[in-house]
């Protein structure tokens, strides 16, 4: 699919790549940040170099956005490419020989912090390291023993301050799950064996269980040796999620779930409930809105069923509810909107939560999932929303206690802001003014100052 000038629709307006590299000081900030907003908020996405035109929304070099909060000011926003040997050299991440360069990876997908790092990652490839300043330090394999990619959804678990991980394979082992401590050591590595190599875009972990989702979208080496996004839907291969203990000492009790096909990019939040069952919140694409959203982000045709009026080409909030011990898992629709970008305070990964957040192509959405109410705020006009990040207040109480962040930006290639609302209610804290137009991306985080 592509937009009505003819280029890719991720070529174009709102999500079209800048061609460089700035730096703005001393920003203007409409409203009253609050002091204790003292940190960097980066963001992460594809931003093909110019004159580069990509076949897939996916394969752009990833450019991190990042802004500079401090005592009620906004001190500098600069945008980096992530300096991979792909980006600066060409190095391909699959060889002629079908070998794999782990460090040739475009790193476009998110960027976290992580025991005193900040990585920017991708799913198929090593973490980058990056600087406080957007400086690119290089790929980081924990000291050798990282032998798959690594997600770019990892959970850290904020009891034990583990970061949670895992890997996926074109070729086996198609999946492997993988365990940082808190002091930055790959303690865990441990293959999961299932039925073949899938994009396995995100997961779920709760106190006790890892939750695999094991879906239908497969890998296809004749795609790969077009050079082009190498995975299509494959209505044999089944759909299903799997429970798998945490504890090493049980990494054999594997229990699978068959569930109707699907497609999920991203998780909410996962945890146990009183009865022991998991419960996992996603946005879920039932299989003509996955199909529309992958020809669109792909720049290929939809079939004409899938342009019906019906189907939105949007994902819609979801929960599972996974019985280990009897065998059952429940799917029930929690919202009939399509949104995308669920987030949650990071501080109850894995644990009960009450609140996610979604955004839709014009709103930021709060999910009520107790009293299944939610409230939206809508930025303006033909103003598109990106992921809203939660950030705790400092000695919040409660779990809503902070504020989101997402960087908005005109439709029509005007500019971006990044905004910050109460979560409380979605009112409307501040908004910084941006120098520059920031496309349309993935995911970003809020780096608090130590
Ligand atoms: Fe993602």
């Amino acid at each position: 699919m592509s937009s009505q000038t003819g280029r890719p629709l991720w070529m174009d307006g709102h999500m079209a790549p800048v061609p460089d590299e700035i730096d703005a000081v001393d920003l203007e900030v409409d409203g009253t940040l609050p002091a204790e907003l003292s940190g960097r908020y980066f963001r992460n996405g594809p931003n093909p170099a110019p004159g580069e035109e990509t076949g897939h929304w996916f394969s752009g070099h990833g450019m991190v956005h990042g802004l500079r909060l401090r005592d009620g000011r906004a001190e500098w926003y600069r945008n980096r490419w992530v300096r991979t040997t792909h980006f600066t050299g060409g190095a391909d991440l699959v060889g002629p020989d079908l070998g794999l360069d782990r460090a040739a990876v475009t790193a476009n997908t998110h960027v976290i912090p992580f025991n005193d790092k900040i990585y920017a990652l991708v799913e198929v490839g090593f973490p980058y390291e990056l600087t406080p300043e957007l400086g690119t330090v290089g790929p980081c394999d924990f000291g050798g023993r990282l032998t798959s990619g690594m997600t770019a959804h990892p959970k850290q678990d904020p009891r034990t301050g583990e970061l949670l991980f895992f890997g996926y394979g074109f070729f086996p082992p198609y999946l492997t799950y993988h365990r940082l401590s808190a002091d930055g050591e790959l303690v865990e590595s441990r293959e999961v064996d299932v039925p073949g190599g899938t994009m396995m875009h995100d997961f779920a972990v709760t106190e006790n269980h890892v939750v695999w989702l094991d879906l239908p979208l497969v890998f296809d080496a004749d795609l790969a040796v077009q050079g082009v996004m190498p995975y299509r839907w494959d209505d044999g291969y089944g759909a299903r999620l799997g429970v798998m203990p945490r504890d090493p000492d049980r990494a054999g009790e594997v229990r699978w779930f068959d569930i109707d096909p699907c497609y999920v990019f991203h998780v909410g939040n996962a945890h146990e409930d009183a009865a022991g069952r998991v419960v996992l919140d996603c946005v879920r694409y039932a299989p003509a809105d996955f199909a529309k959203v992958w020809a669109t982000i792909g720049g290929l045709p939809a079939a004409e069923a899938v342009n019906a009026a019906a189907v939105q080409g949007m994902a819609r909030l979801h929960r599972w509810t996974i019985d280990p011990s009897g065998g059952k898992v429940l799917g029930e629709a929690l919202d009939d909107r399509g949104t995308e970008f669920p987030t949650h305070n990071d501080g109850r990964t894995g644990l009960s939560h009450r609140y996610l957040y979604t955004v839709t192509g014009d709103s930021i959405i709060k999910h009520d999932l107790r009293t299944g109410s939610s409230a939206t705020h809508s930025p303006g006009q033909g103003l598109i929303p990106g992921e809203a990040v939660f950030v705790p207040a400092a000695d919040a109480r409660g779990e809503d206690e902070g504020w989101l962040m997402s960087v908005v930006t005109d439709a029509a290639g005007r500019g971006s802001e990044l905004l910050v609302l109460d979560a409380s209610d979605l009112s409307r804290t501040a908004a910084v003014r941006l120098p520059r137009r920031v496309p349309a991306g993935f995911h970003g985080s809020w780096i608090p100052d130590a």
